[in-house]
């Protein structure tokens, strides 16, 4: 199978887990199902110290800190949703999980919400090229991974990029992300994301 059909394959492999994981018309049950997806899958390790669970809550604990709106806070806790729906054991390949669980995720959240998640390795290429402490900072794995996310942004890709509609929110999940991989951390369970998630579904999908 070419890199093409295997992107192909995992996008519709995600998209038709999502539409089974979220069922019926009811937003909260939704988001309910959602997150007890995510509490059961959750538990493999995203960067060595953290599980993908403890990095996905810690970094909508930042959001929500931060005083930010229930789409971003969302954002910031399935940005790596992606990532589950691929059922990933590694990082060491690079399956495009930002895209996956992005598009993934059109079917039941707005643009607010997709969008970040969509750009939030972008975000990471832009800031790597505009700030080599940036890089230096990052953690082991997410200088890896940097690797095979395609690297440093060409000067036309960061003039597109800052154009983008979704480029502050982007660069705000990034920091949050690389921000949410502290161990032991004490965080807000994940039930308390419900209302939030439920209230950023779309009404209608
Ligand atoms: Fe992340």
């Amino acid at each position: 199978m070419s890199t093409c059909d295997s992107s192909a394959s995992n996008t519709t492999l995600a998209n038709n887990s999502l539409i089974e994981i979220m069922t019926g018309p009811d937003n909260q049950r939704k988001a309910e199902q959602l997150l007890s997806f995510m509490l059961e899958k959750g538990l493999s390790f995203y960067d060595e110290v953290v599980t993908q669970l403890d990095h996905a809550l810690q970094a909508a604990e930042l959001a929500k800190k931060s005083n930010a709106n229930n789409y971003l806070i969302t954002s910031a806790l399935l940005h790596d949703l992606g990532h589950l729906l691929l059922n990933e054991k590694s990082l060491a390949e690079d399956l495009n999980h930002e895209e996956i669980g992005a598009n993934a995720m059109t079917t039941f959240f707005p643009s607010t919400v997709t969008e970040p998640i969509r750009l939030h390795v972008d975000a990471k290429r832009y800031l790597c090229t505009v700030d080599q402490d940036y890089y230096n900072n990052l953690s082991q794995a997410s200088q890896n991974s940097f690797q095979v996310q395609g690297q440093y942004m060409s000067a036309r890709e960061i003039e597109l990029f800052e154009q983008n509609s979704h480029f502050e929110a982007a660069i705000q999940i990034r920091r949050w992300d690389d921000l949410a991989k502290i161990k032991d951390l004490t965080v807000s369970p994940l039930k308390t994301y419900q209302v939030c998630v439920s209230q950023s579904l779309l009404s209608i999908s």
